[in-house]
């Protein structure tokens, strides 16, 4: 068989380069490239760049399936992640993960809380500000702490130490820097102050719940307990340190039935294809909250998801050669209704 990989790779052009320091995805790409290799497949590698147009085109009908790798989008925008699985689908190529409207849907995660909210699905409660904050604040009942985020984004990009507020001032200030440098919405979500649990599965319509993960916290007791981008990049600080993942997870029966139960829920009604992770904060009274899903999550050799399938008894071979067969099966790829 003949796989392309697409992959973003390159200089970022955004105003920000701050949030791509430290961050490395080159294991991504080399990880998968000799998974496919070592299943006897070709494999041809096209970066987003600007020559893919050309490429997909020139190339159509030559590839059996497409390994889409682009998670940071056309010339590592973020946001053209969803861009880049239309232009597959529009050209007629079959290809790995999920499809646009859901990547899309998942980027905006506002979006993604309205879709949980009408389907019962449980998530932080949550405030969008789409203007800076001059004058008086006016929060809809949300008590602090609060969690300042970009509300469109990915990659703990825009969410640092600070990110974490406990007075008005404060929240109007991060509400502010974040309109500002991202130029988009600012979401401010209340602060689930407890454990963080992530669940993964693989299917496109019969779902497998893999081991869960969980982050153990080991953080100086004036810190927050989360997991900000020093925590996923920066080798050198105290949240990388003490944010680490155990999987399998230590837990208990009810609480695992219940996080296998919303994690489906939230990958189905995502509409997420082959492989994903739904991200849980629980709180101190054990209740559930849901993050996020995040479809086509990091597949590099020791991200979380091949710890989880790990932990399953699957090979890391085992998985691409999975995630390749369900982006073959074109009975799937079909766009699905989501409420
Ligand atoms: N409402 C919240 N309560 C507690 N922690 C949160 C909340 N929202 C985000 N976090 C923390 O911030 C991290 C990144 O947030 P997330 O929404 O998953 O953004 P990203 O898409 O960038 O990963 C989470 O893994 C979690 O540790
Ligand atoms: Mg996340």
């Amino acid at each position: 068989m003949k796989v392309m990989i697409v992959y973003s790779d390159g200089e970022p052009e955004q105003q920000t380069p701050e949030d791509y320091k430290g961050r490395n995805d080159d294991d991504n790409l080399k990880d998968v490239e000799e998974a496919i290799k070592s299943l006897n497949h070709e494999v041809i590698k096209v970066n987003a760049d600007e020559n893919i147009f050309q490429k997909l085109l020139e190339l159509k009908g030559q590839v059996d399936v497409i390994y889409n790798l682009a998670e940071e989008g056309y010339k590592l925008d973020i946001h053209t992640e969803p861009h880049l699985a239309a232009l597959f689908e529009m050209l007629g190529y079959k290809f790995t993960g999920s499809n646009y409207l859901c990547l899309a849907n998942c980027l905006d995660k506002a979006r993604a809380k309205q879709l949980f909210a009408v389907n019962d699905l449980p998530s932080p409660k949550f405030q969008i500000f789409s203007k800076e904050i001059n004058g008086d604040l006016k929060l809809n009942g949300l008590n602090f702490p609060l969690i300042v985020k970009p509300g469109k984004s990915d990659g703990s990009i825009g969410i640092r130490k600070n990110s974490v507020v406990e007075d008005e001032e404060s929240l109007k200030l991060r509400v502010n820097e974040i309109i500002q440098t991202y130029e988009q919405p600012a979401l401010v979500e209340e602060f689930i102050d407890g454990r963080e649990i992530n669940v993964g599965i693989l299917g496109n319509k019969r779902l497998t719940v893999l081991p869960m993960s969980e982050i153990i916290f080991n953080l100086p007791p004036e810190e927050w307990n989360f997991v900000p981008y020093e925590a996923k990049w920066l080798t050198k600080t105290k949240y990388y340190k003490g944010t680490v993942p155990n999987c399998p997870a230590d837990v208990e029966p009810g609480l695992k039935a219940e996080l296998e139960e919303l994690a489906k829920k939230a990958y189905s009604l995502m509409g997420v294809r082959g492989y994903g992770r739904v991200d849980f904060r629980i709180d101190k009274e054990g209740k559930p909250y849901i993050l996020e899903v995040n479809p086509n999550p990091d597949i590099s050799r020791d991200a979380g998801l091949t710890r989880m399938i790990t932990a399953h008894g699957m090979t890391y071979e085992e998985l691409i050669d999975k995630i390749l067969r369900m982006g073959i099966n074109k009975d799937d790829q079909e766009i699905r209704i989501i409420i």
